[in-house]
């Protein structure tokens, strides 16, 4: 299937990177109006103070309206496991509606399992305004944007094209930092590796913007790239690398990872769409720690 990409659609770009969690967040601005996308957002904790924050947030509201922007859409491109999502205190503040992949219901069934929640979890993603399929047309104000399903890292991962620019959250990091781990429960080597082939499928001059930098080799933080780039230099799946050989290398590796530091505050929350756990009777909340699931 050809995805539609407006190469003459240049939004301007804006990247803000959270040091703590090597996230990248983006406000996406649509060149004939004012209308913008947020992807991404990232909300701050102290896990072991069990204390949260929203200094990364109020620096992306703090721009939004800076710049006069209006935002249409509060875009998170999966159920992040290593950061928690600001996107339902941002909607508060700058309004716009939350979208993710259909396939939240599969992360949320997956989840609501592992936390054992109770019925009053509804596992149908009714949590979040839309769910987008694969190949789905929405817009940011002008700008023709695209919904492309690429699955492997987790089950929901979707790439959003807007305009000329495409938001591949953990399905591809830069041509250095190669691919993301595929071992999370739901994930899978060789469908990730045929998510990217979709993505490296898009025409070479399409922009692409990571979610995540690790700075490898000791460089300078970069988040931006191109597909020509990923499909000539990618160290996982350049130069044309075969499945078999990119799954084998995944695995092997994956199998070294460690699990990552917020993957149980994380996905509690962000399979709710960011909300917070209610509060007991005392008035605090409290997340919950699985022994011996993940
Ligand atoms: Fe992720």
């Amino acid at each position: 299937m050809a995805y539609p990409v407006h190469l003459d659609v240049k939004p301007k770009v804006k990247g803000f990177f959270d040091p703590a969690t090597n996230t990248i967040s983006y406000v996406v601005k649509d060149p004939a109006s004012d209308a913008c996308a947020i992807v991404d957002s990232v909300m701050d904790i102290d896990y072991a103070a069990g204390r949260i924050s929203y200094t990364h947030a109020d620096e992306i509201i703090a721009y939004v309206r800076s710049e006069g922007l209006k935002v249409e859409w509060l875009i998170e491109t999966h159920v992040h496991a290593d950061h928690l999502s600001a996107a339902p205190y941002i909607q508060e503040k700058l309004g716009g509606k939350l979208g993710i992949g259909r396939n939240i219901t599969v992360v949320q069934d997956t989840f609501g399992k592992i936390f054992n929640e109770g019925t009053k979890f509804q596992r149908d993603g009714s949590q979040f305004d839309r769910l987008f399929d694969d190949g789905d047309i929405y817009s940011v104000g002008e700008m023709a944007c695209v919904a492309i399903h690429t699955p492997g890292h987790t089950p929901a991962c979707m790439t959003h094209v807007m305009g000329d620019a495409a938001f591949v959250g953990d399905t591809l990091f830069m041509p250095d930092g190669g691919s993301a781990r595929a071992d999370f429960p739901g994930g899978d080597a060789g469908t990730l590796y045929d998510s990217i082939q979709k993505v490296l499928a898009l025409p070479d001059e399409t922009r692409l913007f990571m979610c995540h930098d690790y700075a490898p080799n000791g460089r300078e933080i970069r988040w931006e790239t191109t597909v020509g780039e990923e499909r000539k230099h990618n160290i996982h799946v350049g130069g044309g690398k075969a499945k078999e050989e990119f799954v084998k290398y995944r695995t092997e590796r994956d199998a070294t990872l460690g699990m990552p530091k917020l993957i149980i505050p994380s996905l509690q929350v962000n399979m709710k769409a960011g909300a917070l756990p209610e509060p007991e009777d005392n008035g605090m909340r409290y997340l919950k720690v699985p022994i011996g699931a993940l």
